[in-house]
Formats: C-alpha cells, sequence, structure tokens
C-alpha cells in the first residue's frame, strides 16, 4: 500500500507518517517548510522517517506540483495553520495553502482511483455552535482560519459528489501530544512555566476546550482510510472539556512549579466587550459530540483517554 501525506514535517503529519510506515506502508511526503515555526523543529520531527527505506520526502509546495505520485491514499494535512494569524493581510497565505492547495490535490487525484482521501479539517468550522458541536448543525466559523477550513471540507464533498473521490473529513478538536505545534497553548504554557515566564491567556481563561491525544488523531486516519465511509464528516475529539485556567492548573501541578503570572488578553478580532474567547479551535469553547463517531463503521472512535 502506498500513500501520499501532505504536510509530512508537521506535529500531525509527521506523527502519522511515522505510523504509516511502522504499518508497512510506502509513504510520500510532500511538505513545503513552509517558516510559520522553526524549520529545525520539523526536520527533527523527520528524524526517524528519513532514514527509512519506505519513505521519499518531496520538499515541494503543493501548489507548484504539477503532478503527484500514484498512490491509494491521500492523507492531506498540509495547511496553514493557527487562527490568531490568520486576521488580516496572512490571510492570502491561509487561503493559498489551506484552499487552492486541496482544491488543486483533488483536481489532480479526481480520476485516479485512489482508495481514499483524508482531509484533516478542524473544529473551528463550528465558529460559536452550542455544545456539544454536532457535524449535523450549522456551522459558522469565527475566525478567517476555520473559513479556509470549512471551504476546504466542502472542496472534498464536491469532488465526491461530482467526480466519486472518496473523501473523508475528520474535525480534529485540539490536539496535543509529542511535537506540538510551539505556537498551540500546552506547549507555550509547559514551556512558560518551565522557564519561569509569564503566560498570556486569550480571554479569561474560562473558556474550554476539547483536546485529543495525537495517537487518537493518527488512529481516526487510519481507520478512516480502511473504512467504506465517504463523503462525510466525522469530529475527532477526546470527549472532554477543560477550561485553559483549569489546564494552567493541571500544568502546574505536574512541572511542580506555579506560572509567573497569568495576563489576560482580549482576543484578535473579537468584538469589545464580548467575552474574549479565543481557543485554538477557533473562538469558541469546544466539545465533540461523539455520536456520529460511535454510529458510523464503529470505526472513528478515539479511545478514552484520561
Ligand atoms: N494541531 C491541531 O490541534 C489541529 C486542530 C485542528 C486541525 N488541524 C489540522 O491538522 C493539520 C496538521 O496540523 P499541524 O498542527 O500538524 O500543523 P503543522 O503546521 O505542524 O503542519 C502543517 C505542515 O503543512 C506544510 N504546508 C503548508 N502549506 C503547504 C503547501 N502549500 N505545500 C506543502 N506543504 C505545506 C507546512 O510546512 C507544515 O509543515 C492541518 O491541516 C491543521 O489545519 C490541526
Amino acid at each position: 500500500m502506498k500513500a501520499l501525506v501532505t504536510g509530512c514535517a508537521g506535529f500531525i503529519g509527521s506523527t502519522l507518517t511515522d505510523r504509516l510506515l511502522a504499518e508497512g506502508f510506502d509513504v510520500v511526503g510532500c511538505d513545503r517548510f513552509s517558516d510559520y515555526y522553526p524549520r529545525d523543529i520539523k526536520e527533527r520531527n523527520l528524524e526517524g522517517a528519513i532514514s527509512h527505506p519506505h519513505f521519499t520526502l518531496l520538499e515541494e509546495d503543493l501548489l507548484q506540483m504539477e503532478s503527484f505520485p500514484e498512490v491509494d491514499y491521500v492523507f492531506h494535512l498540509a495547511a496553514q495553520a493557527g487562527v490568531r494569524a490568520s486576521w488580516g493581510k496572512s490571510f492570502e497565505v491561509y487561503t493559498r495553502d489551506n484552499v487552492q492547495a486541496t482544491q488543486h490535490l483533488l483536481e489532480y487525484y479526481k480520476n485516479t482511483g485512489i482508495k481514499k482521501f483524508v482531509y484533516s479539517s478542524s473544529s473551528s468550522v463550528y465558529g460559536d455552535a452550542d455544545l456539544p458541536m454536532r457535524e449535523d448543525r450549522m456551522v459558522q466559523p469565527v475566525s478567517p482560519y476555520g473559513v479556509t477550513k470549512l471551504a476546504a471540507e466542502h472542496l472534498c464533498y464536491l469532488y465526491w459528489k461530482n467526480y466519486g473521490v472518496p473523501t473523508v473529513s475528520l474535525r480534529y478538536f485540539t490536539v496535543y501530544g509529542p511535537r506540538q505545534r510551539p505556537d498551540m497553548g500546552i506547549n507555550r504554557f509547559v514551556s512558560a512555566v518551565l522557564h519561569g515566564e509569564a503566560i498570556t491567556v486569550y480571554g479569561d481563561g474560562t473558556q474550554t476546550r476539547d483536546f485529543t491525544y495525537i495517537d487518537d488523531i493518527v488512529e481516526a486516519n487510519v481507520l478512516a482510510a480502511r473504512s467504506d465511509v465517504s463523503g462525510e464528516v466525522f469530529n475527532i475529539g477526546g470527549g472532554n472539556q477543560i477550561s485553559v485556567n483549569d489546564l494552567i492548573t493541571a500544568i502546574e501541578a505536574a512541572v511542580g512549579k506555579a506560572a509567573k503570572s497569568r495576563a489576560h488578553r482580549r482576543a484578535e478580532g473579537r468584538r469589545a466587550g464580548h467575552p474574549g474567547r479565543h481557543p485554538e479551535g477557533g473562538g469558541t469553547s469546544g466539545l465533540a459530540c461523539q455520536d456520529r463517531d460511535r454510529r458510523r463503521a464503529g470505526t472513528l472512535h478515539p479511545l478514552d483517554r484520561e
């Protein structure tokens, strides 16, 4: 079996690459090593894969590629991640890497007979939706990033509907674990507590997150690829809620040190007077409804974790 993993040098893409190689896949990884965070972190992410005989790295920009490898599965993780940076001028990068690159990839694979195209979407598509967030409810992102992730999800549906490309979109709820991106909450908080630096919290810290362990995200990708479900969207969430304030308290307990101080900042783009909620998931509190996961294919439900 052969797979293309886009965004293979990133947090999730590199972890998925390692898992696929361990399962005996031939993996072609594509990444443009964008400068959103340091290149050496991405090189470290790929340390295991790079010497593996069944791994090929294409250091390429998806949008510049005229053809793609012949594969059985496409795992499309490449994106410009991050909610806070998606406002203003940098929206161009988000539309380019998240929307146009997805269309380019789908257009190429539309007549190639791939077995599955698994797209990494985000809980940020939900915006301020009621909790728990359900896949069958109206979605209204409240960040430019969320808008681009939703647009790409719609493209996946469109290419399934029109061309029968077997796409599945997975809406991840904030992912944590080894290799987590340096801009993400847990990474920033642990680092600040360890180094005795002040912690910046966007909003008042009462917003909640549904954190999902990286191995469960990887498992969901593998199961989605093997399932016979297409043209659908699934939440991939841990199913638990914790406030950002409680998360920091838990990190302090784990590290055995109190944070120097907690500064609260209003989140960019939120209206004055509006509670400044600003999780990675897109500006809202998040909690995945797990029903659809349990119903379909008996497959996509992540493992229970504390
Ligand atoms: N980390 C999370 O909590 C989370 C939550 C929801 C959704 N997601 C989604 O999961 C996917 C992976 O996220 P991550 O946290 O691993 O991010 P990441 O930034 O670590 O990895 C993304 C990788 O994609 C690459 N890339 C971007 N544009 C590209 C292009 N045009 N061509 C080739 N490579 C390109 C980047 O260089 C980067 O290495 C993304 O699609 C993201 O939107 C992540």
